[in-house]
């Protein structure tokens, strides 16, 4: 029997992440041959947690330098693919959300004529230049796929709104819950050695708190308005800590390191592998964040979130009561903060938001049905209201 030669596409964190389960399901269908290619986009992070889910790159490009343009990755990224594509010749190609290493590989899958299904398809803030370039990013990938894995509800709409046909958009759920299950999973010891020694110390006495930042908009002004923001929270609430991965992009460490090195009961982490940044997150009262992926954790798992942000593309974290936008102003992020954390009754809550773990398996089936292999029916992921 002829294999399907399938690529995976990836580089940064997040797009380990979420390509992983899916990954994991293609490797089990021995109709397809699956091809891991990693640009490298982030040298240690994408490697790191490509390991987390015990894989590894067929193609390792390294593109990754310090402090990297836009114009830079777009260029050498795209030179690498082409080398690629043309030694390997995949059949299908998969990108995921809106990295730049997405946007090259969708470039690259049209540039040869190759189908190209689009995971985490349809996020849209409807803001050219928010998140700046992510936006559009998506928006141009969008146009390029042949196949929409859509999330959510509202991103099967936003397509449908830009005119993609409903038979090439299918709702999976974000491939993000299959993994967050994955790693609940997982009981391997924690391997940070400051989290381990935190964690274990903990008796109960201390509420957590978890924080994120990169955005690109966010450099400089915001993040040092989000460090005075955790500052004046740490004051304010001495039963708390508050630990705060670090990006390892420079432009991000250097700030928080200048506002929150040696200040009480905020522990300043690098940035953590996933097992372990999972543990941290299930055991914190609220999350404060820029991040995509971990908005939809914190909501997958029920923790209240402050978004970091002016505008989202995932309302449905807001309109779940979960999390609440208070952009990069001190005062809306101290103020949200002291709500969350003095609040008497439960927030109104939802699981499944986002997906229901089986977001990767019906991807599989859809693309085996594509080439005519056996496959199962699938039915759309269905949310819980
Ligand atoms: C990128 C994505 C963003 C995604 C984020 C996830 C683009 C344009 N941006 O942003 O959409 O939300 O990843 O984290 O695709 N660095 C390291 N080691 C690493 C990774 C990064 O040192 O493992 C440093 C390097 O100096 C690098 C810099 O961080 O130049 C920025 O990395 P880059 O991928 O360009 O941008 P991110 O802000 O991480
Ligand atoms: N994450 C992690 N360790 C950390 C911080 C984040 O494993 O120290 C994970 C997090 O659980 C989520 C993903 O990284 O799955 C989000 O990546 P990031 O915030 O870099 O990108 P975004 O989702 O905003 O594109």
């Amino acid at each position: 029997m002829k294999k399907a030669k399938v690529f995976f596409i990836l580089g940064t964190r997040p797009e380990a992440i979420k390509l992983a389960p899916l990954v994991l399901a293609f490797l089990q269908k021995e109709e397809f041959e699956v091809r891991l290619i990693n640009t490298g986009q982030h040298r240690e992070m994408s490697t790191a947690f490509l390991r987390n889910f015990g894989l590894t790159p067929h193609h390792d490009l390294r593109v990754m330098v310090e402090r990297q343009s836009l114009h830079y990755l777009t260029s050498r990224i795209m030179e690498e693919l082409e080398r690629v594509f043309l030694e390997e010749r995949p059949e299908f190609v998969f990108v995921q959300g809106d990295t730049t290493t997405a946007l090259c590989g969708a470039l690259s899958a049209f540039y040869f004529r190759v189908p190209l299904g689009h995971v985490e398809a349809g996020l849209r803030t409807w803001e050219k230049w928010r998140p700046f370039p992510e936006e559009m990013n998506r928006v141009l990938i969008s146009r390029l796929a042949d196949f929409h894995f859509a999330p959510t509800v509202l991103a099967k709409q936003n397509l449908l709104r830009e005119g993609v046909a409903e038979s090439q958009i299918f709702l999976a759920g974000n491939t993000i819950v299959d993994a967050l299950f994955l790693i609940l999973n997982d009981h391997r010891p924690i391997s940070h050695p400051v989290l381990r020694e935190e964690l274990e110390q903990e008796d109960g006495s201390c509420r957590f708190v978890t924080v994120t930042a990169h955005r690109r908009e966010n450099w400089g002004e915001g993040i040092r308005n989000i460090a005075f923001g955790v500052k004046m929270i740490a004051e304010a609430c001495p039963d708390l800590k508050i630990f705060f991965s670090l990006h390892p992009n420079p432009s991000v460490r250097e700030t928080v390191l200048r506002e929150l090195a040696g200040i009480s009961r905020v522990v300043l982490l690098d940035h953590l592998e996933y097992p372990d940044f999972v543990k941290l997150l299930s055991r914190s009262l609220l999350v404060i964040t820029d991040s995509g992926g971990v908005q939809e954790e914190a909501a997958s798992l029920r923790i209240p979130v402050l978004i970091t942000r002016e505008s989202t593309e995932r309302p449905e974290v807001v309109e779940s009561g979960l999390g609440t936008l208070v952009g990069c102003r001190t005062e809306k992020i101290v103020e949200g903060a002291l709500t969350v954390l003095g609040a008497k009754t439960p927030l109104r809550q939802k699981s499944y938001l986002f997906g229901d773990g089986k977001a990767s398996w019906r991807i599989l089936h859809f693309v085996s049905r594509f080439f005519g292999f056996s496959h199962e029916d699938v039915q759309e992921f269905q949310p819980l209201s």
